[in-house]
């Protein structure tokens, strides 16, 4: 394409026939014809071969000779073809798929071909979702709750997740004005952001980070800026690093604590300093809490708005996802100040129309009352797995790993194996038939680490981590 938006086309004629080729754009694409028709340049070369046999010249030459008419330059509105179809939008070559997402989809692959894949890729727990939440849920489809609800979500679930914020984490919301209803959190990300920042805005990011942040918010036209988290510094930003990533452009801090996937918590002095840079430079913070329920060894999660001066900038996303282990149910909460809540809900109008009316319901129940015994156990079980986890990771001659503080990963060091993170992945997949993912598509600093779930069943686990003893 050339300056003024114009294919360039190679074409040659003779009579009614004209032949075209376009120019450094699609080598499979012909159009032929008086410019109408358009054949894959497959069909173009069969045509060719049945009027001239072997057709290994240059094509342009060819088409000379087949038409013997000259090649001329032409020039044609509209846009190139791509592999026989138009083309895709710009923005899907910038987005990879999810790292997780696709290993886990391959580990599915290999068991429904009676392969024992141990999948230990995607942030998903052993458990189902509670059951007293499933019948919450039931109970409201089969009562007709069946329909779209506002799209800023049904007030009884709003009005439960404020009391949630209000006895759990010290945060004083009004429902109908700076909470809403999202499809788990990677909606309300989309949401929020679509709400901050436009084409060239920067977001700053940890790296590693959560494999969709890039993505989305490239899909929201921004750019993703991350700064390095290091392991000498029990991966969290320095003041001095975080200040130095600051540019003209910078619209947002998106920040996720517990962090997937180092499992660092961040503590008053880091939410601090984080707050003391997004103030100094008037800037938005998302906080991702997905994790926040699940804390190790008695830490607590600490919402950035509870920081002074932060509630009027901090657009926090929480959800059912990991703490109750509902993640196929997606619901999830935003909470947010007014005008933010009021943006992303007219982009929720356009978009989702709502969150699911039946699981709101479920959800709204999950929160109506203190969490029952089950989930308690669940959550003091999974703590222990991810202790035995790091433990035993650390025991492998070539491999370590800093216990997780809070979330459910282990983020395992193989720098010392020699052997990249997609090769180490892959090969485990291959080889041993565990599932990891590679760290690179965590981010720059992820290529000599790969991640675990901890969150599988105990025989899993001991069974993968005799595989991966083996496999090394
Ligand atoms: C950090 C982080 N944020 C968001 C999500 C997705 O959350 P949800 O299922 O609520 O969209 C995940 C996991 O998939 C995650 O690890």
């Amino acid at each position: 394409m050339d300056d003024d938006g114009d294919t360039d086309v190679l074409s040659a004629s003779s009579g009614d026939n004209k032949i075209a080729w376009y120019e450094n754009l699609s080598p499979i694409t012909a159009v032929h014809g008086p410019i109408t028709k358009i054949f894959e340049f497959k069909a173009l070369l069969e045509l060719a071969q049945q009027r001239h046999g072997s057709f290994k010249q240059n094509f342009a030459e060819k088409c000379t000779n087949f038409l013997q008419g000259p090649m001329e330059k032409l020039k044609m509105k509209g846009t190139k073809m791509e592999n026989g179809v138009p083309p895709l939008a710009q923005r899907i070559k910038q987005t990879p798929s999810s790292a997780t997402v696709r290993i886990a989809d391959i580990a599915t692959d290999l068991k429904s071909k009676d392969i024992a894949v141990l999948d230990f890729s995607a942030g998903r727990a052993a458990e189902h979702s509670p059951d007293y939440i499933n019948q919450a849920a039931s109970q409201a489809l089969l009562t007709g709750d069946t329909h779209q609800t506002k799209a800023q979500g049904k007030h009884d679930y709003l009005e439960m997740v404020a009391r949630k914020l209000e006895r759990e984490n010290n945060l004083s919301l009004d429902p109908d004005k700076s909470i809403m209803a999202t499809m788990g959190c990677k909606n309300g990300l989309t949401l929020a952001l679509l709400a901050i920042i436009g084409p060239g805005d920067e977001v700053i990011v940890e790296d590693p980070c959560f494999v969709s942040y890039q993505a989305t918010i490239g899909v929201c036209g921004g750019v993703t800026v991350p700064v390095p988290i290091r392991r000498e510094n029990r991966f969290r930003w320095t003041h001095a690093e975080l200040e130095a990533a600051v540019t003209e452009r910078t619209r947002c801090i998106l920040l996720c604590s517990p962090q997937n996937p180092t499992g660092t918590v961040h503590t008053e002095e880091d939410l601090d300093m984080i707050a003391a840079v997004a103030q100094k430079h008037n800037l938005w913070v998302i906080c991702d809490e997905i994790y926040e329920r699940v804390t190790w060894k008695a830490r607590e999660h600490i919402c950035l708005a509870t920081r002074p001066g932060m509630q009027e900038r901090t657009i926090g996303l929480m959800g059912f996802t990991k703490t109750f282990s509902m993640g196929g149910w997606r619901i999830g909460f935003m909470y947010a100040p007014e005008s933010i809540i009021s943006a992303a809900v007219i982009f929720q109008q356009h978009l989702m129309t709502c969150a699911g009316s039946f699981t709101q319901a479920g959800a709204a129940f999950a929160l109506a009352e203190e969490y029952r015994p089950e989930v308690m156990e669940m959550w003091v079980d999974w703590e222990k797995r991810c202790d035995t986890v790091a433990t035993e990771i650390n025991k492998i001659p070539g491999l370590s790993c800093l216990p997780p503080e809070g979330g459910f990963y282990a983020w395992i060091n193989i720098a010392e194996t020699g052997e990249k993170s997609e090769a180490f992945a892959e090969r485990m997949l291959r080889d041993q038939h565990i599932a990891l993912v590679p760290g690179a598509p965590f981010g720059a600093s992820g290529d000599d680490y790969v991640r675990m779930t901890c969150v599988k069943s105990w025989a899993d686990l001991h069974l993968g981590l005799t595989r991966i003893r083996q496999g090394l």
